[in-house]
Formats: structure tokens, C-alpha cells, sequence
């Protein structure tokens, strides 16, 4: 049986080979922290719901330490409630957070403590502070923490907050998303320090953020690669589902000619839609198709009722149905989007940046002075 030391470091390689793990103090974290200690087990979802890894025999140790030791994100929590990240994700994250020696780091989302442990071994753990709303999480990261010889501040509370009472950090990183940057982590950062968050408008729909704190605000660019993180939770539940519109009697049906069927696969692309059309999306999906019982058509419901549905397989004549209904037509501004989107040369994310105030958060193209910007409006899924 391979030792967890030499697992660690295999995934050291990995990630230094993927190009994500650059900088040796990093390295070493990656290869010094125990893993296994911050996942004893992680859940699985399959037919008959939820099920903690076995762990019963020789065999499924080693299963599960090859998991454990992997760039994989793992539920720690049955229900899908929290896990410890991708560590190939959170090593790139604290890379381009350019983390030096004496800085205060606060983390938003403590889940398995892994995090903070990488923390805890590259600044020191009376640097680093972190803050999960899960009482039970924070209480296990806290022993296991302190089994391999680290104290850092834990607390349990509303992370949208941030955590006043040891302010100002030099870096904050959130490790949930949010559907806008709070302004209590813009004053909770010092000038000259840097946020590094996943916005996510509506919980899928953004990328990670890397905003250097000025005076008056925070303002950066969104990261070149894609990263998601599961959305933030409150005490009070935001929740709510949305019905179509019940209007069956006006539908409208015609050919569409877009070739993204499923325009939340293009993530950057889904991104501008939503503002440039002020989509307002609150759900989408594929139907079930009764006859194959696999994935059908796709559908998209938004804020005001209106919804479409488009067509899974092109007709020979290469275009598809798309219908629609309610106070909008959806698919026409998607396509309106995408023209717009095509004209701008098909911007990746690296293009797109953000401005954070006291008062709104501006989207913006190329510059924050350019004249394409938008009010980022958020919608309640
Ligand atoms: C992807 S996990 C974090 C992974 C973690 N950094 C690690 O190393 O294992 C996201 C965490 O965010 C937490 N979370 C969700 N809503 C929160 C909130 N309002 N405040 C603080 N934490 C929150 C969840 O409980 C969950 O543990």
C-alpha cells in the first residue's frame, strides 16, 4: 500500500504538470498536508441516494485514498451541501492570489478545512481565518486541524459578512459562490489587497473574479480559465421555483438556425447574454424524452414566466424548432445576444471585468472606461 506521504506528492507532480502548482511554497503544501485527514469519507450520489465511500476493507482504502489523493472535488457532506474542492482549483486560485509571507488571509466557505491547511502551511496559522455557515463543519475542521498541529481562527456565521471582528486581510477567498461581491469583504480588505470570488449572477451563470482593492472600490478581471464553486447559503432559504407561463395558447413556433442548442454550454457566452439581453433565466434544462427516456429538447424558464424550447436533433435542412411563449421571446434575444456577441469578436473571459462599489457592480468589456458595461443584475433562482 502506497504511504499518503507519496500519494501527496504524486498529486503534487500532477498539478505542477498541469501548470497549475508553480511556486514551491505551494508545492511543498500539496505534498505536506495530509489530505485523508480532512476526507475520512466522502458521499457518492447513485440510485439509491446517498452513500458514504466504503472504506470496509483493504481494498476500498486504497480506493478511497486514490480519491482522497486525486484532483478531485468530493462531497463531504451527504445532500451535496459541501465538499472539498478540486485541489487542482484551489491551488491556482491561491496561486494567482500571490499570497506573501505575513499576509492575513480570510477564507468564506471552511468546508473540510483542507483549504485552510494549505493556508495554515504556507503563512502560518495565526494568519489565516475562516468562516463556514455549518456549525458541525467548522467544529470537524477545527479537530482536524489541530491533529496535524494548526490553530487558525474558525468561526461559524454568514460568510456574506465577512468576519468584521478580525478585519482588515490582506486577500480574502471565497470558496462558495456569490451572486454579487459583498461590499463588507471590499471594507474587510486593505488597499492594495486582493478578493479573489466565484459571481455566479444566479448561481451558474459567472466565473471567478480577481479584484484588487482600491479607495473606493474593488475592480478586476474574471479569470481566463472557468472555475465554479457551489452557491452560497443563507439561514433564510432564497429559493424559489418558477412556472412557465401559463399562457399554452400563444406559442410560437419557427426555425432557428443558431448552433448552440444549449447556450448554457458556452459558458462565456451564457454570461454575456444574460447581460446584454437582461435575460433573467431562473431555470433550464433538457426534457426527458418519453420515447428514449434520455435527455429531449431543451428549455429555459425566466423570471417573468416567459420560456422556450428548442429542439434537440437539427432537421436536414440544418436548423431546428424553437417554440416560445409569455411576455418575451427568449430564444430571439439569445440570438440578438449571440449576434452581438460575434460582432465583438466572440470575447473569451479573459476580456470581461468587474467593478464592485458601495452600490452596484459594473460588468465591463476590455476596460473599465470602456462603453460597453453592465449593471449586473442579479436573479433569484
Ligand atoms: C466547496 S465548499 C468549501 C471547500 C473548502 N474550502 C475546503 O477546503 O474543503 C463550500 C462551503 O461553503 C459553505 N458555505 C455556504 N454558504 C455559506 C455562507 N453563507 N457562509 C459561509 N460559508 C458558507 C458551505 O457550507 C461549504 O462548506
Amino acid at each position: 500500500m502506497l504511504s499518503w506521504e507519496t500519494r501527496a506528492r504524486r498529486l503534487a507532480r500532477q498539478l505542477v504538470d498541469k501548470g497549475v502548482l508553480r511556486s514551491p511554497p505551494w508545492q511543498r503544501a500539496v505534498e505536506e498536508v495530509p489530505r485523508h485527514i480532512f476526507v475520512p469519507t466522502y458521499y457518492e450520489y447513485g440510485p439509491n441516494g446517498w452513500r458514504a465511500a466504503d472504506v470496509s476493507d483493504h481494498e476500498a482504502t486504497e480506493r478511497w485514498l486514490d480519491r482522497v489523493y486525486s484532483n478531485t472535488a468530493l462531497f463531504i457532506l451527504p445532500g451535496g451541501k459541501s465538499s472539498s474542492s478540486m485541489p487542482g482549483l484551489m491551488v491556482r486560485m491561491l496561486e494567482s492570489l500571490d499570497i506573501e509571507d505575513g499576509n492575513r488571509v480570510l477564507e468564506i466557505g471552511t468546508g473540510s478545512g483542507y483549504n485552510s491547511a494549505l493556508l495554515c502551511h504556507h503563512i502560518g496559522d495565526h494568519n489565516v481565518y475562516s468562516i463556514d455557515i455549518e456549525h458541525e463543519l467548522v467544529s470537524l475542521a477545527r479537530d482536524r486541524l489541530a491533529s496535524i498541529g494548526y490553530h487558525p481562527t474558525l468561526v461559524v456565521g454568514d460568510g456574506a459578512d465577512g468576519l468584521a471582528e478580525y478585519a482588515p486581510y490582506d486577500r480574502i477567498i471565497a470558496t462558495c459562490s456569490v451572486p454579487s461581491i459583498p461590499w463588507a469583504w471590499v471594507q474587510q480588505v486593505t488597499i492594495g489587497g486582493l478578493i479573489l470570488a466565484d459571481l455566479k449572477l444566479n448561481g451558474h451563470i459567472g466565473n471567478l473574479a480577481l479584484l484588487y482593492r482600491y479607495e473606493d472600490r474593488a475592480e478586476g478581471r474574471f479569470s481566463e480559465r472557468y472555475g465554479s464553486f457551489m452557491a452560497i447559503r443563507h439561514s433564510e432559504s432564497s429559493h424559489s421555483t418558477r412556472e412557465p407561463s401559463a399562457d399554452r395558447l400563444h406559442i410560437e413556433s419557427r426555425a432557428t438556425n443558431l448552433e448552440l442548442p444549449r447556450p448554457w454550454e458556452n459558458f462565456v457566452f451564457w454570461f454575456f447574454a444574460h447581460m446584454d439581453s437582461a435575460l433573467q433565466i431562473t431555470s433550464y434544462g433538457q426534457e426527458m424524452d418519453s420515447k428514449t427516456g434520455l435527455p429531449g429538447n431543451a428549455c429555459m424558464i425566466a423570471a417573468d414566466g416567459s420560456w422556450c424550447e428548442i429542439e434537440k436533433e437539427t432537421r436536414n435542412s440544418g436548423s431546428r424548432t424553437v417554440w416560445q411563449s409569455g411576455p418575451r421571446r427568449l430564444w430571439d434575444l439569445i440570438e440578438a445576444a449571440h449576434e452581438r456577441w460575434t460582432r465583438l469578436g466572440a470575447p473569451g473571459w479573459q476580456r470581461f471585468g468587474l467593478t464592485v462599489t458601495e452600490t452596484r457592480q459594473t460588468v465591463w468589456l476590455d476596460s473599465p472606461s470602456s462603453d460597453l458595461s453592465w449593471i449586473a443584475q442579479v436573479t433569484r433562482w
